[in-house]
This record gives structure tokens, sequence and C-alpha cells, in this order.
């Protein structure tokens, strides 16, 4: 990867600073879109200064991602990486409106306002990388509209492979993952706290996906033991939430 040119999205914060991390060690180039890039600032002491471009981008501002393209440092793109992400652990009820479109907005509707943007600047076998999760996979009580719109995510991904053969796209489906997004999600921390143990390490998961991106792959889903027990429970899923149903409220 190394002189390649990259976009990143959700590069000031958790997994997608890690990723960026990563990237700037193999000297690869990165431009960032970030709505607080003060957080990330110091980084471009430490790099050349041709390595990593900040633009101003807030994802849920369409002008912001309009006028992405007239600021790049270089029109070719050699991928991107959408690692901006968000949630709520709430009942359905309990999301208020504009909560409800932030997610969906950050998690899928501008993923793709920013894709059809940034087309006709990716090479022709440019890396699509997105970060989904594990809980596309099983209902999601008390964090339905997060769980639905990773699941929406993983189908466009998937549609976007069968349109654009000659590109890279990969989805990266991530269980809980040690990171700032839960004291958003839910700032009791109660999910966070119960959960620790299997939280994943947001640095050795950035080297998965990079590894991933370097082997071409088309899914990475952690932990395998997860992905595992969600395939048993897609073989009936109604029957085990009636047996089950504390399980899946575990975000409440
Ligand atoms: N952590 C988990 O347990 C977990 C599990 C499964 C999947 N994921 C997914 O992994 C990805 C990375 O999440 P993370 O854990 O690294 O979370 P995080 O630490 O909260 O980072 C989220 C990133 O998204 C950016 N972002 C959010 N809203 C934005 C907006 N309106 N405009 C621009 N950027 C915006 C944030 O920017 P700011 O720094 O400005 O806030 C931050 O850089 C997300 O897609 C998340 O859904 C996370």
């Amino acid at each position: 990867m190394k002189g390649q040119h990259y976009i990143m999205t959700g590069a000031t914060s958790g997994l997608g600073l890690a990723l960026l991390k990563s990237l700037l060690q193999q000297h690869v180039q990165v431009t960032v879109l970030a709505r607080n890039p003060q957080k990330i600032a110091q980084l471009t002491h430490s790099v050349n200064a041709k390595q990593l471009t900040i633009i101003q981008c807030d994802l849920l501002n369409l002008d912001d991602i309009n006028n992405v393209t007239s600021q790049l440092p270089n029109t070719h793109i050699d991928g991107l990486i959408y690692s901006s992400g968000t949630g709520y652990f709430k009942s359905l009820q309990a999301h208020n409106t504009d909560e409800i479109l932030e997610t969906y907005q950050i998690n899928i509707v501008n993923f793709n306002v920013l894709f059809k943007i940034l087309l006709p600047y990716f090479t022709n076998e440019a890396s699509i990388v997105g970060i989904g999760s594990q809980a596309a996979f099983t209902t999601q009580a008390y964090a339905a509209h997060y769980g639905a719109s990773k699941a929406a995510f993983i189908q466009l991904m998937n549609a976007l492979r069968l349109e654009h053969p000659s590109f890279h796209v990969m989805t990266v489906n991530t269980g809980p993952v040690n990171t700032p997004f839960h004291n958003h999600a839910d700032p009791t921390l109660k999910y966070a706290k119960k959960y620790q143990r299997i939280m994943l390490d947001p640095t050795r998961l950035a080297h998965d996906i990079i590894e991933g991106i370097n082997k071409r792959k088309i899914e990475i889903n952690q932990p395998k033991w997860m992905h595992v027990m969600l395939k048993f429970y897609n073989l009936a899923p109604r029957t085990l939430e009636r047996l089950f149903p504390f399980v899946f409220k575990n975000k409440k």
C-alpha cells in the first residue's frame, strides 16, 4: 500500500484512529474527512506534510460532502475506508427523531452519497472498505436502528461488489470493540462494562483489516466464535428469541 492514496472517515477516534496510524506507518498517503479535525491535528507534526491531509467534513452535512473533491490533495484514489458510525442503545420509542435520522445518515445513506462523489476518482482496482457489525445478523432489541442500519450497510456493500467487479469491496463485521463508541451509544456504560471481557482491541483489529486489504479479502468477521454462533441462531431465529429473550435484550 506504500505510496497509495486512501480516503478515510471516522479516523478521529477508536478503530478509525487505529487504522489511520497503521496506514501512516506504512507510508500510505491519507486524506481524512473529519468533523473535528483538531482531534488528530497533532498527527500532522509526526508525518510528512504530503502524507496526511485533513478535510473538514461533517458527514451529516451534504454541502461538506459535496465540497470534498475540490479539496483533495491528489485526485487519484486507491481506496476508501468508511469507519464513521454511530448508534444509540435505547428502545425504539426512546430514540428521538434526530437520533433516528443520524443513525441512518451516518451508517448508510451518506456513505452512498460520498461513494458517488468519489467514484470518478477511484482507480480501477480501488479498495472500498466499510465497517459493518455483527449486530446486523441478530435481532437488536434496544439497539434496533443501529442493527438495522448495519444490516442495510452490509446489503449495500454486497451490491456494490457486484455492480463494480473491478473494485475490492470488503466489509468488516465486528463484535464489540474497545472504543469511545460506547460512551456515546450508552452513556451509563452498562453494556460496555458487562462485555468488557470480550471486547476486541482496535489496534489488533486495524492490523487484521490492513492485512485483509492486502489479501483482498471480501469479509472480516470477528470474533469468529460470535459469527459462528450467529450462523446457528439464523437457522431458527424466532424460536431462539422466544426461548431466550434476555440474550436479545442485552443492550437494555
Ligand atoms: N465499538 C464497537 O463496539 C463497534 C462494534 C461494531 C461495529 N462498530 C463500528 O465500527 C466503526 C468505528 O466505530 P468506533 O468503535 O471506532 O467508534 P468511535 O470511536 O465512536 O468513532 C466513530 C467515528 O465516526 C466519526 N463520526 C461520527 N459522526 C460523524 C459525523 N457526523 N461526521 C464525521 N464523522 C463522524 C467520529 O468523529 P468524532 O471523533 O468527531 O466524534 C469518529 O471518528 C463504526 O462504524 C461502528 O458502528 C463499532
